[in-house]
């Protein structure tokens, strides 16, 4: 594949829809995005991710994913790219895309999902007509850290402090019903068991920080928590950024809409601006009225969106 690099950086220059193209909006050119975005594929085949090339069609690059395979007890792969040689050519499109189920299912894939940029519409009517579901719609907002915070009530009774793993347990019964809106729930092809599983496993994996930088909580007087946020902080186009990957407060009147996601967001802020990120980030489903009118308290304010689309063997 290595002798085929060249052509498949020049595919990629060409397309118009590199998923971060929002990063445009905070100065970085379409150039650059779309360099990263090549270099980013470029090494993960390097790296061994299998890629399908076809000159006359484009090429896709995906991964089975053992740690999604294992909790949805699915043979699971995740798509990074799926670039037409010629955008504006429907049949190879559609060619290509039959190309990629028929190449999951020859290889025992049984659900597959693909996060891309909305701007995509020809992308998007081929993936359906192949039988492919959207799942996701997500807003993605951002918010300048210098942005002052605005005055708000604090929650009365209620502080933060890092997560730890005795937290676990009690994190994990708290959130069983808190994410129902994410594409885990909303995706025919998992039950709601492997959706909750999903984010319990999630939410453990963060606190040992396997796939966050840090975890905090919200507890009340009696140390018990009530809500947790977790964050990372990432380096892209010279750009360092805080990332909030999870965010969640008890689904219980006495909590929800009582600022204590506000509260969340204000000690992740803080802990942002000590690691000197620039600019934050957040997603979330742009239905989630609730979670984006709480980010837009917070200062973010929408930059860019994108789709999932998951494809299932059956
Ligand atoms: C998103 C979330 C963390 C926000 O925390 P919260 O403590 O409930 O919200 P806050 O009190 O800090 O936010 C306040 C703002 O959101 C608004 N809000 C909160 N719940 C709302 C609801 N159900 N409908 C509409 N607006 C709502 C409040 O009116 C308030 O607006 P204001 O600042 O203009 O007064 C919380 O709603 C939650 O846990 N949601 C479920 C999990 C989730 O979807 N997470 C995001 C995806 S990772």
């Amino acid at each position: 594949m290595v002798e085929n690099i060249e052509k498949i950086e020049n595919i990629i220059s060409a397309y118009p829809y590199p998923p971060e193209l929002y990063f445009t909006k905070l100065g970085v050119s379409a150039d650059e995005i779309i360099a990263g975005w090549s270099s980013e594929i470029i090494n993960r085949v390097k790296n061994g991710t299998p890629i399908i090339f076809q000159e006359n069609l484009g090429l896709v690059c995906y991964k089975e994913s053992s740690f999604d395979t294992k909790v949805l007890k699915l043979n699971t792969a995740r798509i990074y790219a799926i670039i037409p040689s010629d955008i504006d050519n429907m049949e190879s499109l559609r060619a290509l895309v039959e190309f990629v189920t028929d190449s999951l299912f020859s290889v025992g894939v049984e659900y597959a999902t693909y996060r891309f940029n909305s701007k995509d519409v020809n992308l998007q009517d081929v993936l359906l007509a192949r039988g492919f579901t959207k799942v996701d719609d997500y807003v993605v907002l951002v918010r300048n850290a210098e942005t002052p915070i605005s005055e708000y009530t604090r929650p009365q009774g209620i502080s933060i402090r890092i997560a730890q793993e005795l937290d676990v347990p009690i994190l994990q019964k708290n959130h069983s019903h808190t994410f129902t809106s994410s594409r885990f729930f909303v995706d025919p092809a998992v039950t709601t068991e492997a959706a909750t599983l999903m984010h319990s496993e999630w939410i453990n994996n963060s606190v040992k920080k396997q796939v966050a930088d840090e975890v905090m909580v919200a507890v009340d007087e009696t140390d018990t928590p009530i809500g947790f946020i977790t964050l990372s902080v990432e380096s892209k186009y010279n750009i360092t950024t805080g990332h909030i990957p999870l965010i969640g407060v008890r689904r219980d009147p006495e909590f929800v809409g009582k600022k204590i996601g506000r509260l969340l967001m204000e000690a992740a802020f803080k802990w942002f601006n000590d690691r000197e990120c620039t600019y934050f980030f957040i997603e979330t489903q742009g239905a989630n009225y609730a979670a984006i009118k709480s980010y837009e308290g917070a200062g973010y304010t929408p930059i860019g969106q994108g789709i999932t689309y998951s494809w299932s063997n059956n």
